[in-house]
């Protein structure tokens, strides 16, 4: 058969791993603690590879030096009883040593992701099933704000990132600035990054957290100081007002049916708080947890029928009509 003609192929699949780049990769770090969590894996790779050689390189040996058929197979001598019980002490030695040191190690890696840094721009992040709730929190309340899935942070600085979780437990995962950290209901976590290169980077929730725990994605954007600031003091304010007549009908639509009933748009009475802020919704680049662009079309599609997009979530279906969407849509991609 073809596949074991080509055991070969098998063989080369760690080669695979040689191209793990990219926005979501422990292997591609950008940030001290992510460095750290890469330091970490290899460490563990080397350490991992020198045992099995090892327990290769005995069992070869064992296998080398086989009795003859015609000896006693299971005959011991006094000396050799001593070989043994030599070689396992050794081999026990090792293990208990080799694993020690490496959860030394792992604890070292980990212990500084949750510390506190001097200065730090305090996030936090409640997670919901399926999303992610991200509050700026400021010495200054008019300088707090909320919104959803997306996490813009400045290079350079030391990001704390306070953790809960609304429902179920979540896990916080941006492999490339830092490690996992998990979000547990009435236990209050924290993981902290830094960011040393501007980019977008995604994560994943990394807990299994129900239906659609894969479709439960966020990004950090990584800007330089000056962008931040600019991004920050535009996510302050209100909610753009509607500069058309079809938007100016997606709005009355949006405050005066369920919609508003969960989510918030500031400037509006729309005031909910179980689904995510949409103040500034259309200035970010995914909506749904980065299930989908932000353009009209998906935002079309994600209200006229949620449930088939995203089965399970906790956003209703609110029947409209086509011109009631349409104006729906226009008004929220005009939300940057
Ligand atoms: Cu949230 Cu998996």
């Amino acid at each position: 058969m073809k596949f074991v003609q080509h055991r070969w192929i098998y063989l080369a699949l760690p080669l695979l791993a040689a191209d793990c780049g990219g926005w979501q990769s422990a292997l591609d770090p950008h940030g001290p603690d992510a460095w750290n969590v890469r330091d970490l894996i290899g460490l563990f790779a080397i350490v991992a590879s020198i045992v099995w050689s090892m327990v290769m390189l005995a069992l070869a040996g064992a296998l080398s030096r086989r009795r003859p058929a015609s000896q006693r197979p299971l005959a011991t001598t006094p000396s050799g009883e001593r070989r043994a019980g030599i070689a396992v002490s050794a081999a026990t030695v090792a293990t208990v040593l080799t694993i020690g040191g490496l959860t030394l190690a792992s604890y070292l890696a980990t212990r500084v992701s949750s510390s506190v840094r001097q200065d730090p721009l305090v996030i936090r992040v409640r997670a919901y099933q399926w999303w992610w709730e991200i509050s700026y929190v400021d010495e200054a309340h008019a300088r707090n704000l909320t919104t959803a899935n997306e996490i813009h942070v400045p290079v350079g600085r030391p990001v704390s990132v306070e953790l809960a979780a609304a429902d179920v437990i979540h896990s916080f995962w941006v492999p490339n600035l830092a490690g996992k950290q998990d979000l547990i209901p009435g236990r209050d976590n924290r993981i902290a990054f830094t960011a040393a290169s501007t980019g977008l980077y995604r994560g994943q929730c990394a807990e299994f957290c129900g239906l659609q725990h894969a479709h439960m994605s966020l990004f950090v954007v990584a800007d330089p100081p000056d962008q931040f600031e600019a991004w920050r003091n535009a996510q302050l304010g209100r909610a753009a007002d509607p500069a058309t007549d079809e938007q100016r009908i997606g709005r009355q639509i949006v405050v005066g049916k369920a919609c508003a009933s969960c989510h918030t748009v500031r400037g509006t009475s729309a005031a909910g708080v179980l689904g995510p802020d949409l103040t500034h919704v259309a200035s970010r680049s995914y909506i749904a947890a980065g299930l989908l662009p932000t353009t009209r079309g998906s935002i079309a599609a994600w209200v006229a029928d949620p449930q088939t997009v995203k089965p399970g979530n906790n956003m209703p279906m609110v029947p409209l009509t086509g011109d009631e969407l349409r104006a729906v849509s226009a008004y929220l991609t005009s939300l940057k």
